[in-house]
């Protein structure tokens, strides 16, 4: 079949892919809303809300205290060895816990007490800025040893591979990137700036939030070091679900949790005064796990391995390919850039596009035209792919809208200082 721009072609597209029929086992309150935003929340999956049912009414309702016993209590390790089957980790080497931020926190800090002697820390200006502001946190609570060194990208898309390389010697003591960069997309190699790193005796950590549920990973086969990642992406966990944190097994006993806590003391119930850090990834938790949203994660994270990565990795490529292919023919003409790789083995599951006056064609789509993508300033539309529920009509609606809203200047209705977006 030779790419359309025509609406029959994305019907066509839709009746052939095999994974069409999981859009339904997700609650889909409008069936007219296009909602490209599953790279920042993912929707929520049906079996999520029997799952609810029971957490509360059956665990938390009628088994009240008694459910630590009976699954709360194994609950991060249980969700967190699911988790390791899509990053290539082993079972015992993913725990869920605390945010995001705070599992690199942790790591960082313990990664560099571990680094001894080395005082360079390497990271990209692509990384989630947030994770700049924690290791800018973490630097501070050292004593100001380390100095974080932001290698910029050349082209503001593509990760800043030659530099980070070159830039890697025996004061290295940890390299931190997102393995999918949230603005652009890209995505590193992972295997190749590992094993770089190692040379020199560096760590590296990798950030997963965009990549979990959504691009293949391995870190086994990378020998990555550590990892962290949210679960409310394309895992469909909730929002504000907890994440997860990885450390290759033979580096667990190496590293020590900064934020001792009573989860994370070896026999917990003999309440000893006295800190001694559980076995394992469990010394990584610290207090009581918020039960309810750590719970519903299981059945998103159920839902992606029902379907197959690969699976969903192939149908994420060809959905993203037939999107730069009508921006190629549609929207390009009207000024939109494409802000991610062209590339699509580089590429994630979304798609960055740029307008000079992206912020106010934003706008028109979110209030005017049914269509959820979100915005990163300064003029990027991403246009989210999750191929669980995004169907080829979808990303064909949203292109059109987009078109019809440059072309007959719509935008227009919105002022240039308009309120920011998510
Ligand atoms: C790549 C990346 N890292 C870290 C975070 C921060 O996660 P949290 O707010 O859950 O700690 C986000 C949030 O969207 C993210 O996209």
């Amino acid at each position: 079949m030779t790419m359309s721009v025509d609406i029959e072609y994305a019907s066509q597209l839709d009746e052939q892919d095999p994974l069409a029929h999981f859009r339904e086992r997700f609650v889909i309150a409008d069936p007219d809303l296009i909602y490209l935003d599953g790279n920042s929340l993912g929707r929520l999956p049906r079996d999520t809300v029997d799952l609810a049912e029971d957490v509360l009414h059956g665990q938390w309702g009628a088994r009240l205290i008694r459910s630590w016993n009976e699954g709360w209590f194994e609950a991060p390790e249980r969700v967190g060895a699911k988790i390791a089957r899509l990053i290539g980790a082993q079972a015992d080497e993913v725990i869920v816990a605390d945010s995001t931020s705070v599992n690199l926190f942790k790591l960082v800090v313990a990664a560099l007490r571990a680094q001894s002697g080395r005082s360079r820390i390497l990271t990209d200006d692509l990384n989630f800025p947030s994770d700049l502001y924690i290791l800018q946190g973490a630097i501070d609570l050292l004593d100001k040893q380390h100095q974080l060194e932001i290698i910029p990208s050349v082209d503001g898309i593509h990760g800043p591979v030659a530099e980070l390389q070159a830039a890697l010697d025996d004061q290295v003591a940890l390299v931190i990137l997102s393995h999918t960069v949230f603005k652009s997309g890209y995505i590193y190699d992972m295997s190749a700036i590992t094993a770089a790193a190692h040379a020199v005796g560096a760590l590296v950590l990798w950030d997963l939030s965009h990549s979990v549920g959504s691009v293949p990973v391995d870190l086994h086969a990378a020998q990555a070091d550590m990892a962290i990642g949210c679960t409310y992406k394309y895992l469909n966990g909730g929002p504000g679900a907890p994440a997860f944190l990885s450390i290759r097994r033979d580096l667990q006993s190496s590293l020590n949790n900064p934020i001792n806590g009573w989860m994370g003391q070896k026999n917990l119930f003999n309440f000893d005064l006295v800190y001694q850090p559980a076995a394992g990834l469990r010394s990584f938790l610290t207090g009581t796990a918020p039960i309810i949203s750590l719970s519903l994660i299981e059945s998103g994270v159920d839902l992606i391995l029902e379907a197959g990565l690969d699976n969903l990795r192939t149908k994420s490529e060809l959905q993203s390919e037939y999107l730069v292919g009508l921006w190629r023919t549609l929207l390009r003409p009207l000024g939109f850039t494409l802000n991610s790789p062209d590339n699509v083995r580089l590429r994630g599951s979304h798609v960055s596009l740029g307008h000079a006056e992206g912020l106010r064609i934003d706008l028109m789509l979110l209030n005017d035209m049914n269509v959820l993508p979100d915005f990163r300033a300064p003029d990027n539309i991403r246009l989210g792919i999750a191929p669980l529920y995004t169907t080829f009509r979808d990303i064909h609606t949203a292109v059109i809208r987009l078109r019809r809203i440059v072309v007959e200047k719509l935008y227009e209705k919105y002022s240039t200082d308009a309120p920011i977006v998510t």
